[in-house]
């Protein structure tokens, strides 16, 4: 990356904000967004896409159509830098995920989505192509912002209620058998196409181009339910097991008898009742803000005192906030309750009174001293920063660390 990037202001079209988008389109109908980002100049050469997706930590894909092996090839990193050069001249496309967890400064760019809750994004990737380089024509569960970061792609997209979504068989990715176009735009650099989940769309790049996208993340009530009551299974499950002292010879040996059936139900649900909602915010919050495992920070080894943390941010006026740092917070359920850090899947239980402190941290990428430093006088503000610096979310900036 040449110098840091300075991302332009969102733009919405035809006058609208980011109010009247959410009214208007949001998880209901595309939104084609014409120089949404002013002369959005791209930060990120594709050669240095291309090394981060030979690093061991970075999930890549590379999407081959029409090899000869048959019509739909994808190769996953990370790849040796050589493969790169062994690529055809067209019809190839490489993706890289989390490009915002990898580059921080990349990751800024999601600043720009401030519109919407940040536990709703997922990430931001990246994907170069060469000539005529595509994905194939697909359909997405999560809504996307498909940023045009460097020359051109043609977007065709339908919302035809009669496009079949059957997929071609035994394929790595899911590629529609049939796609009908109902519209179509050419993206220039700085242009958004929004597209809420379930619209099929097929991008194809004309002449090599980059396209960033903001993807969504929305949880599936089954996965949420899945870990939800594991949780409630280990925690709050009465102990021991099924009793009957008191059983008297069953009038039928074969019947599962309704006394049984309701006493089994009432045993289970107690221990679902007994999980209040403060449980539940602490459970969901970290469940939220835990990373995926190439996406996992390294703690300091050793872990520093508080003493030494507070002096080195003292020192050096800033921290410098990790890019796999997933910090969101939550105010207490209850006005006896707790307030809530939530960092990469740990959950910190605060004092109300230090809201706006846990605002700043999950907001800001740098700590500043300025910030914060009223904060210093209080023991919990500095345990937690110390915390959070010993778990790796925080650096100290560039050329001060020890
Ligand atoms: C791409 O960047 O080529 C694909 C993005 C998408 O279709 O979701
Ligand atoms: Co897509």
């Amino acid at each position: 990356m040449s110098a840091l990037p300075d991302f332009p202001e969102l733009r919405f079209p035809n006058g609208i904000d980011a109010q009247a988008f959410l009214v208007r389109y949001w998880q209901r109908q595309p939104l084609l967004m014409r120089q949404a980002l002013p002369d959005f100049e791209n930060p990120l050469p594709s050669d240095e896409l291309a090394g981060l997706a030979c690093e061991p930590d970075v999930e890549s894909r590379i999407i081959l159509e029409r090899a000869e092996q048959g019509p739909w090839q994808v190769q996953h990193g990370p790849f040796d830098s050589e493969r790169f050069a062994t690529l055809p001249p067209s019809h190839w496309t490489l993706l890289v995920q989390d490009v915002d967890k990898h580059i921080p400064e990349i990751g800024a760019l999601l600043e720009r989505f401030d519109f919407l809750p940040r536990w709703r994004i997922d990430d931001l990737m990246v994907s170069h192509a060469e000539d005529q380089g595509s994905v194939g024509p697909h359909v997405d569960d999560y809504d996307v912002f498909l940023i045009q970061a460097e020359g051109r792609r043609r977007w065709r997209i339908t919302t035809a209620p009669e496009q079949p979504l059957d997929l071609i068989p035994d394929l790595e990715i899911r590629i529609l058998q049939q796609f009908q176009a109902s519209q179509e735009w050419l993206l220039e650099p700085g242009d958004i196409l929004y597209l809420p989940p379930g619209v099929p769309h097929w991008g194809i790049a004309e002449g090599p181009c980059q396209t960033w996208s903001v993807g969504l993340r929305a949880p599936a009530w089954r996965e949420l339910a899945d870990d939800w009551l594991a949780q409630v299974a280990d925690r709050f499950t009465p102990p021991g097991r099924w009793q009957d002292r008191s059983l008297t010879p069953p009038l039928d040996p074969a019947e599962l008898d309704q006394d049984s059936i309701k006493a089994m139900r009432s045993r289970i649900e107690s221990g679902i009742a007994t999980a209040g909602a403060d449980a539940f915010a602490a459970w969901l919050g970290s469940w939220l803000t835990e990373p995926k495992l190439n996406l996992e920070l390294e703690s300091r080894q050793p872990s520093w005192a508080e003493v030494e943390v507070i002096a080195a941010l003292k020192a050096s006026q800033r921290f410098e906030r990790d890019g796999r740092s997933r910090l969101l917070f939550a105010a207490p359920v209850a006005a006896d309750a707790q307030a809530s850090l939530f960092a990469n899947g740990q959950h910190h239980s605060l004092s109300a009174e230090l809201l706006p402190l846990l605002s700043l941290l999950a907001n800001r990428q740098t700590l500043e001293l300025e910030q914060v430093g009223s904060w210093l006088r209080d023991p919990a503000a500095r345990r937690l920063i110390t915390d959070l610096f010993n778990a790796g979310h925080y650096w100290l900036p560039e050329g001060k660390e020890p």
